[in-house]
This record gives structure tokens, sequence and C-alpha cells, in this order.
């Protein structure tokens, strides 16, 4: 993985020579009205900067609303070449989360103009803490350098070569730098999951995802298997194989271990499971989707993929917590072997003593939740205490929630109002929704114990009520981030196409213990 280089500077920004120095502007106009015109400040101390863009700021074109951006040529009285301005939006609302963006933009401000370094100005401390802002910039500015062109052949390598934080001289300089540290890996870890998800069906079976996982695994220090169709027959994970059959690909049971070097084993404390749905691509089975934006399935991955990321940052990041990621990947195909609606499966048992519970398959494109039900169990009899799936699972949450927010359920108070703590620092937004046991006789089988659909109605919930039958009584997490896996339309601060969603978020939640 070629990366962009980061480094801090805590010089001076007139004097700081570069391409170009991005500085942070926001409206702090508080009056509404059609009298109330914006009032943009420029969030930094330096006078030769606010010199520079003095007149600009006074013209009333730029509005510093979020993500504008305005470039002057040549500033009087700095080393740079070129001052951007980027606005945060009203100064009241600005969070860590708009200095994310914000420098984001930044960096997608640069590449199509062949600028291949820049600076990046923090506001001032006062404003909003340096730390956590660095660690925001640094993340947002990975975000922004990623583009998904990879298979063009005439492609040209627009990455950014060079980002610098520049950093009030006043801020904590030991918190920062550690900050920022951070930042760089919980950056290049979401877009190691963005390129994962990028690559087409084709490209990236059941089998190549699961070697992209090991080497990144060999890379990081983490413990690894890979298994494949006689591993899921010896723990007779019936569910996960009723999906693979159908494909002339085999399915990969992904597995990595993360085991901090400072806790005794066995000590009794938690260990997290992280289970991911990896359907390569999603054909719908024998129940086939519609041809119109069936080349989307290729990124039903993404939850795996989300965990891969996830556990590249916590072998860097080294939390006091043992964690095991189970990804099951598998290609979901129509096929002459394929299994058929009406079928019924065996999930795994949980000990060997116990019988799987019977699933009922009323639509073969309810595929991921089979696939997760062998990865739960799994991941329980690997010995994990806590649970946390995630799965571009339904539809029917993207209906829900749309592309604004992804959907989370839970079994457990507890672990959620950890995951929720969570979401304040990754900024990533997920919507709790119900779960209960009137949404469970949705799918309750009449041939087994349940079915793999819930009828029409509530279809992301009986989804969660379906995995949560496979959690029992262990504190369980799911995600859905159907609808926000990828991308639809470009912003200032992100390529259109896969998002690394939940990676953030997962970490944080897993850092919590
Ligand atoms: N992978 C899909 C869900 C999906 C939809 C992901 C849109 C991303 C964007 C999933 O396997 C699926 O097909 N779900 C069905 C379930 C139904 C058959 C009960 C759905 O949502 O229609
Ligand atoms: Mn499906
Ligand atoms: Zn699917």
């Amino acid at each position: 993985m070629i990366s962009m280089r980061t480094q801090l500077s805590f010089a001076n920004l007139a004097g700081i020579e570069t391409e170009l120095l991005a500085v942070l502007a926001a409206d702090t106009q508080t009056a509404k009205g059609p009298d109330a015109k914006p009032e943009p400040v420029l969030l930094t101390a330096d006078e030769a900067v606010k010199a520079a863009a003095a007149a600009v700021l006074a013209s009333g074109e730029y509005k510093a609303g979020a993500n504008e951006t305005l470039l002057l040529h040549a500033p009087a009285g700095l080393a740079a070449k070129r001052l951007l301005i980027v606005g945060l939006g009203k100064q009241a609302k600005a969070t860590v989360h708009s200095v994310r963006n914000a420098a984001g933009t930044a960096v997608r401000f640069t590449k199509p103009r062949g600028i291949r370094e820049l600076a990046f100005a923090l506001p001032e401390a006062e404003l909003l803490a340096a730390g956590p802002c660095a660690r925001a910039a640094v993340e947002g500015a990975f975000v922004g350098d990623f583009d998904p062109d990879t298979y063009r052949s005439d492609r040209k390598d627009q990455s950014v070569k060079s980002f610098t934080l520049a950093v009030p001289a006043a801020a904590g300089k030991t918190a920062v730098e550690a900050a920022f540290a951070e930042g760089v890996i919980v950056g290049e870890s979401q877009n190691f999951t963005r390129s994962l998800v990028n690559e087409p069906g084709n490209k990236l079976t059941p089998t190549i995802l699961g070697q992209r996982a090991a080497e990144m695994a060999a890379e990081v220090g983490l413990g690894w298997e890979v298994h494949s169709t006689e591993k899921l027959h010896e723990l007779k994970m019936g569910a996960f194989w009723s999906v693979s059959q159908g494909s002339e690909e085999p399915p990969a049971l992904i597995v990595l271990r993360y085991e901090p070097a400072s806790l005794a084993k066995d000590d009794g404390g938690p260990v997290l499971g992280l289970v991911g749905k990896g359907i390569t691509f999603d054909s719908g089975g024998i129940s086939l989707k519609p041809g119109a934006d069936m080349d989307k399935m290729k990124y039903d991955m993404a939850g795996g993929a989300a965990m891969i990321g996830a556990m590249r940052a916590i072998a860097l990041l080294k939390p006091r917590v043992r964690v095991i990621g189970v990804v099951c990947a598998a290609e979901n195909m129509p096929d002459g072997k394929a299994q058929k609606p009406g079928d019924v499966q065996t999930a795994m048992p949980l000990t060997p003593d116990k019988p799987g519970k019977t699933i009922e398959i009323l639509n073969t494109d309810a595929e991921g939740r089979l696939v997760l039900a062998d990865g739960l169990t799994y991941a329980r009899q690997l010995g994990a205490t806590h649970l946390i799936d995630a799965a571009t699972l339904t539809g029917a949450c993207v209906v829900a929630l749309g592309m604004i927010n992804a959907g989370a359920f839970s079994n457990d108070e507890a672990i959620y109002a950890k995951f929720d703590a969570a979401l304040a620092t990754s900024g990533e937004k997920f919507w709790r929704l119900p779960l209960g046991d009137e949404y469970a006789e949705q799918i309750k089988s009449e041939i087994g114990d349940i079915k793999n659909t819930g009828g029409r109605w509530g279809g992301a919930i009986t989804a969660a009520e379906f995995l949560k039958v496979f959690a029992e009584e262990t504190p369980w997490i799911h995600l859905d981030i159907a609808g926000l896996a990828w991308v639809e339309d470009s912003r200032p601060y992100i390529a259109k196409g896969p998002s690394g969603v939940a990676v953030r978020s997962i970490l944080e939640w897993v850092r919590s213990y």
C-alpha cells in the first residue's frame, strides 16, 4: 500500500513553504432572516494569513459554507504559493467532524489540479480541542485522497504525496503527536477497507479476500487462518455452506486474532468477536435479483471488509483487549447445485452435543443472515464474550433510514451504550432500531425453527431478529450498513464509491474495553 506521507508542523503558518496552505473559515453570523449576511472569519491567529485573506472575506463573495472553498494565488506575506480557504459552515455548529471533512475537501481540491503536496492548518485551540481535531484532520485527509478508478488503463495517479498538519504552537505537543499518529493508522485502515470493497467480483473472490486479509495480518502481526469448504463441513456450518454451494468459487472462512502482549492468557477478561458479511457477489441465487443495478452487489462484502480494516487498526493501536475477527466470504450464485426456496438448512451447533437450529429458506437472496448465523456461532465457539457484526444486510434498512444513517441493533443496553459513545469519536451516523418478540413472530417457521425472511414489513428488523437467534445470550450489536457502504454521489471530501463506513466506529468501540 503506497500511502500519503504525513507530518506535523508547529511552525508559524506564514513561514510554511508549501504548494498550498489550507486554512479554515467559519460563519459567525448568528442572526437569521433576509438581512443577516454571512460573516466569515478565518480560524487562525496568524496575522499574515488574516491580512492575505482580508479583502476577499470583506467582499461578501465567500460565505464560509460547509466545505466551500476559495483559492488565492501568491498570497502576500506568506511563504505558501497558494492559500486555500475551506469553510466549516456556521461557527456555532462546527465540530471535529466538520474539520475531518474540511481536511478531505482540501485534499480533494488539490488532486485534479496536479498539486501533490499541501499543508492544512488546524483551528485555534480555544475553538476545538487540538488532539481530536488533529486526529480527525489526518483521517479526513486519507479519506479525501482515495479514488476508486484503479482499473483505468490511462489512470493518472493523482494521489497526494505529502500532507502536513500545521498545529498552533500553543497546543499540547505530545497529545497532538499521539492523536496524529492514531489518525494515520485509522485513515490508512479505512482506505484499506475501501480498496477491498472497490474490487469487482471477478477480481476479489472469497479466496482472494482471504489472501488479502492474510497478507495484511502477516504485515501487522495478527494471528490468522483462512479455511474453506472442508472446514465448513467439519464445523457443520450448514447455513454458511448453503449460500456457497451454488458457486464455482469456494467459500473462505477468515479468522483474524489479536492478542495483546500485555494480557495474561485466559485472565477471564472480555473477548470481542467481530463478525462480517463477506459476500463477494450477491446475484440473489435462485431468487435471482433483477438485472438493474445488480452490479452493485460486488460491494456485498463491505461488512467483512470493515472488520478486516478494523482488525488492521487494532493490531497497530494495540488496545488492552482480546479481539477475534470472523469474516464469512462466499459468492451467492444460481446454479444446478444452488439451494432452492423451500430447502431446510441446519446451522452450526454451538457445541457438538447440541443440535443446530433449522432454517427454512424462503428466499435465497436473504443470504447475508445465513453466513452471519454460522459466523456468530463460530465466534462464540472461539470464546467471544461480546459480539458485533457488520453487513450490507437489507434494502429495507435503506428504505427506513436512507443513505444518511446506518442501522444499529442490540440485545444488551451496556454493550450498546459503549457503541453509542464510540460514535462521538468516529463521527459516523448509526440509528438504533428496535427488536422485540412481536417481530420475532414473523420469522417462525412451520416446518423448522426459523425462516430466513419475515415478509415485507420491518425487513431490517426481522433480519436482525434472525441474527439475534444465533447471538443467543451473548451481548451483541448488529450494524446494517447497506445504505452507507457505497457513496452514490461524490461530495467535496469523499469520492463516489466505497465509503469504508463502520471501520472507525467498530475500532472505537473495541478501544472502549
Ligand atoms: N445484499 C442485499 C442487501 C442490499 C441491498 C445491500 C441494497 C446493499 C444495497 C441482501 O443480501 C438482500 O438481498 N436482502 C434482501 C432480503 C430479502 C430477500 C428478505 C433485500 O433486502 O431485499
Ligand atoms: Mn441478497
Ligand atoms: Zn447480500
